[in-house]
């Protein structure tokens, strides 16, 4: 915990590359971005998370200067740039498709930036060495793009925005168009850059796994509303609200209500039974009274589950049986029917033999404090 504090305060010291205060846009009567607040500090990696639609790429372009505000401020370094055009603003940008220019070669894709700023050619070739060192694409300067595979053309694209020293790098799904393997040996591509250049980068993705990855924090996203910034154990662990839990890993929600509220709250779930909960697992105390309605967040690693012997059910005991169950190796998924619900539980498989079948009675349980219990938005 007192880790987690002394992080927050080192955080705060640092200074903000960008700025986006009460940002919005419209296209039409479409809000794509409503009012969004967030700072991105420097030296970390923020990613924009979320559904495909939910103002990402908007606001990242935003950011870049290619789309105009329809409301709200953007500072970069400190200073307001609503006024200035996109290629005074200091961000390198890269795209889903890598766009490099087909008809340079690479040497010439990745020198375009100093060329334009007026670079001397011996510096500028003796950076583009180094740059293409830094993204192991050495002996390949010569090539044009159509002659490399996918992967090696993202690496073009990083070196080209990487070299003008961009005060953050903005990208926009960078890994999208790569399949599975090439994507996960990317990702470690970009934090060992990240590390090696200290660059600030906003990074775009609909990806929760690729985004829990490589975040310093991540922003979390829908129809365009920022619902919750924090480090991806934040997020996890301490949703805002039922979008994010739902959307960030994996989780069952079951419904109920208060009926009492001290040191345990007791809540009556809709599906039948009482269950107790620790007040830590309450994420607003202030809003959760006897009578509330809840939501009860439940992660399936969270969840204990055995076979079924008929013994009496205890505290914070579910019976049901196993509709439906997936093994993945280190895991093994299960599904259980109890009542209405569907419970998703996942068991270590490592631990044990696999004993539990489909169609079996079981068992599932859990500690008081680790359900985390959401004030219910009435749906
Ligand atoms: N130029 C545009 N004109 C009209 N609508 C747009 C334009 N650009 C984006 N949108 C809409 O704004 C919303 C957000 O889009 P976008 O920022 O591209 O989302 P994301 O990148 O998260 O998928 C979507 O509903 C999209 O259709
Ligand atoms: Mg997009």
């Amino acid at each position: 915990m007192s880790g987690q504090i002394t992080d927050a305060q080192d955080v705060s010291k640092q200074k903000n590359v960008v700025e986006l205060n009460a940002l919005t846009k419209e296209f039409q009567d479409l809000v794509a971005v409503n009012d969004v607040t967030l700072s991105v500090k420097d030296g970390e990696i923020l990613t924009l998370l979320g559904p495909s639609g939910c103002g990402k790429t908007t606001t990242l372009r935003m950011i870049a200067g290619f789309e105009t505000p329809t409301k709200g401020e953007i500072r970069l370094t400190g200073d307001d740039v609503s006024e200035t055009p996109p290629y005074k603003r200091d961000t390198g940008m890269v795209f889903q498709r890598y766009a490099l220019f087909q008809h340079m070669t690479v040497a010439d894709n990745i020198a375009f930036g100093l060329k334009m700023q007026g670079t001397p050619d011996s510096e500028i070739d003796s950076r583009v060495s180094e740059m293409l060192e830094m993204v192991k694409l050495s002996g390949l300067q010569g090539r044009y793009p159509a002659e490399l595979s996918g992967g090696q053309q993202q690496r073009v694209a990083l070196a080209r925005s990487l070299i003008i020293e961009p005060s953050v790098l903005l990208l926009d799904e960078p890994l999208a168009n790569l399949d599975k393997k090439l994507r996960e040996e990317m990702r470690m591509e970009f934090l060992r850059l990240h590390e090696e250049l200290d660059v600030t980068m906003v990074y775009v993705t609909h990806n929760q796994e690729e985004a829990l990855m490589i975040s310093d924090r991540m922003a979390v996203m829908s129809d365009g509303n920022l619902h919750q910034v924090g480090t991806p154990e934040e997020i996890y662990l301490n949703p805002n609200d039922e979008f994010v839990a739902d959307f960030i890993g994996q989780a069952t929600f079951l419904s109920g209500s208060v009926t009492d509220a001290g040191s345990i709250y007791t809540i009556e779930l809709q599906m039948g039974g009482v269950i107790e909960v620790a007040r830590s697992s309450i994420e607003s105390p202030d809003e959760t009274e006897v009578g509330s309605d809840v939501n009860v967040l439940f992660r399936p690693e969270k969840f204990h589950i055995e076979k079924h012997t008929g013994a009496d059910i205890g505290r914070n005991q579910f019976t049901g049986h196993v509709e439906e169950s997936t093994y993945l190796g280190d895991t093994i998924e299960y599904y259980v029917r109890a009542g209405n619900e569907r419970i998703q539980v996942n068991q270590q498989s490592l631990t044990q033999a696999r004993e539990i079948d489909d169609g079996d009675e079981v068992l599932i349980s859990f500690d008081e404090d680790t359900p985390l219990v959401l004030p219910s938005r009435g749906q």
